[in-house]
């Protein structure tokens, strides 16, 4: 028997939900097939669309990371193998390794009978981005397995909430041609948060959220800041506020950075303003001399 699933691109933080705040991308993914074995154990059998970075060793490979861990909670001494088609580039903050992890968990868990239900599978593929960036975040794999807007209300116990999606958000993602791993990413954030940042934050984080229920898209615009990741993690991507400035003048209503970067993410009303968005990021990084990819 064989299963194949297939899972989003994400955007994480959405500017003011560090690590609480993800949502999926209705377009490009990861596609993993999942068939059962002869023998107990997880075999990574092939993986394509990666040019051959990706590992195999069950311990780092971040689809049989996430089976494992699965199977653990299960008890179960089964036999799986693993097939991964890579449609999400590396590095590039669209939540690449929590759609592997994603498709690997509901397709092996198809296999098996379902034994989980839906949100179950969730600490699993939190295992998965623990080995693939040191840090078990969630606000990549929720709004992957679960689609839409999610919120991450707390981790301890996870409590995952899904939020009101207004016709016609749009959002645009620029993948500038170079990668960031997300440790490298999250190494250059600080550990404490001042008084007068976290009074911004929350209510930004709160703003958003109101924002996408009463479908305000101005308020969701207005919401779209960051004081505790982007100002540092800017430092790491070229054209930074140039970028977001010439987004926001084609009639984005905000902009920010996607999950760790580099890729960056405009939201706009209807789709009338997306390609004027891209050919102004586009411009911008044709002045500074860097590729660019527009989803
Ligand atoms: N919340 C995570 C981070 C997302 O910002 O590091 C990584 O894609």
């Amino acid at each position: 028997n064989s299963v194949k699933a297939f899972a989003p691109a994400t955007v994480a933080n959405v500017s003011c939900g560090f690590d609480i705040l993800g949502f999926a991308i209705d377009a490009m993914g990861d596609q993993v097939e999942v068939r059962d074995r002869n023998q107990p154990g997880l075999v990574v059998v092939s993986i394509e669309g990666d040019e051959g970075r990706l590992p195999y060793e069950v311990e780092k490979n971040t689809c049989a990371v996430a089976i494992q861990a699965m199977l653990d909670e299960l008890g179960k001494e089964v036999g799986l193998e693993i097939y991964l088609k890579k449609g999400l580039p590396l590095g590039s903050g669209m939540g690449s390794s929590a759609a592997s992890a994603v498709a690997a968990l509901v397709a092996a868990n198809r296999l098996l009978g379902e034994p989980f239900e839906k949100k179950q599978l969730l600490p699993f593929a939190m295992q998965a981005e623990k080995v693939a960036c040191g840090a078990g975040h969630a606000d990549n794999v929720a709004p992957s397995l679960l689609g839409g807007f999610v919120l991450i209300r707390d981790y301890h116990p996870l409590d995952v909430i899904k939020l009101h999606v207004p016709e016609g958000l749009f959002c645009t993602l620029l993948h500038p041609h170079f990668e960031l791993k997300t440790a490298d990413s999250r190494s250059v954030l600080r550990d404490t948060v001042s008084l007068k940042h976290s009074t911004i934050q929350s209510g930004n984080v709160a703003g958003l959220v109101a924002g996408l229920f009463q479908e305000d898209f101005d308020l969701i615009g207005r919401s779209l800041r960051d004081v505790i990741a982007e100002p540092y993690r800017a430092t790491l991507i070229p054209g930074f506020y140039e970028v977001k400035e010439a987004v926001k003048s084609a009639g984005a209503l905000g902009m920010g950075i996607s999950g760790s970067g580099p890729t960056l993410f405009a939201l706009s009303k209807g789709k009338e303003t997306v390609q004027t968005i891209i050919d102004a990021a586009q411009q911008v990084y044709d002045s500074i001399g860097l590729g660019v990819d527009a989803y």
